[in-house]
């Protein structure tokens, strides 16, 4: 089998492209292909650049064209941390190959905005008990697109925006780079599909047993 090409986008730090860079370093169904940035200063490039994957910056993150090209043809395209619009055209032309990792349980605390310690501030401000991650695919609107997983995480009475953004993030890094596996190992179906575990689209459990629903 010859890996699945991902391109993966990037804003910010880049810690979940590290994930998945780690994850697929030796993996013989999907690689990272290339790493596509908004903004030259995202040290995410850098972390592509040490593992040897060729990179583009955009030089404007709103031209579809731009935006299309630059994901190489990449069957599977991954927003992590990408904090610009993908703009509709080209998500009508990626349709079900572009997915994103949200820190939070959408439908909940999510939306124009919703990003970064927001999220989490948001999470804490309003009492809910669980948070956790979503990977879920890009459609026109920001984080709306149909739920592939999630997985849950607690919320502690003592949290703080940053611990709890901690403990979200080790989620993320599990969680994407297992959901990029099982979506290339399907051949990136060309209609959304649900990965579960025990029958619901939550993650459970420290091992992860994924299913198609
Ligand atoms: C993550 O929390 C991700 O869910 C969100 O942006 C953050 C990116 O962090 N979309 P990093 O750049 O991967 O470290």
């Amino acid at each position: 089998m010859t890996p699945v090409p991902v391109a993966v986008l990037v804003s910010g730090g880049g810690t979940n492209l590290q994930a998945l860079l780690d994850a697929l370093r030796d993996s013989p169904v999907a690689r990272v292909a290339r790493v596509v940035a908004s903004d030259a200063g995202a040290g995410a490039l850098e972390r592509a650049r040490r593992a040897g994957v060729p990179t583009v910056v955009l030089t404007d993150p709103e031209d579809p064209a731009e935006v299309v090209t630059a994901t190489g043809d990449a069957p599977l395209v991954v927003l992590a941390g990408y904090l610009k619009r993908i703009p509709p055209a080209a998500v009508a032309q990626l349709r079900w190959r572009v997915i994103n990792i949200h820190p939070a349980l959408l439908p909940a605390f999510g939306g124009p905005g919703m990003y970064g310690r927001r999220v989490h501030e948001a999470v804490l401000a309003s009492g809910v008990t669980l948070s956790g991650a979503t990977v879920h695919y890009v459609d026109e609107e920001y984080d709306r697109g149909p739920i592939i997983a999630q997985w849950p995480v607690p919320v502690r009475p003592d949290d703080t925006p940053e611990t709890l953004a901690a403990r979200v993030l080790a989620v993320e890094h599990r969680l994407l780079p297992q959901m990029v596996l099982e979506l290339a190992r399907l051949g990136v179906p060309q209609r959304p599909v649900r990965l579960s575990s025990k029958g619901s689209a939550f993650v459970t459990g420290d091992k992860l047993a994924v299913e198609i629903e």
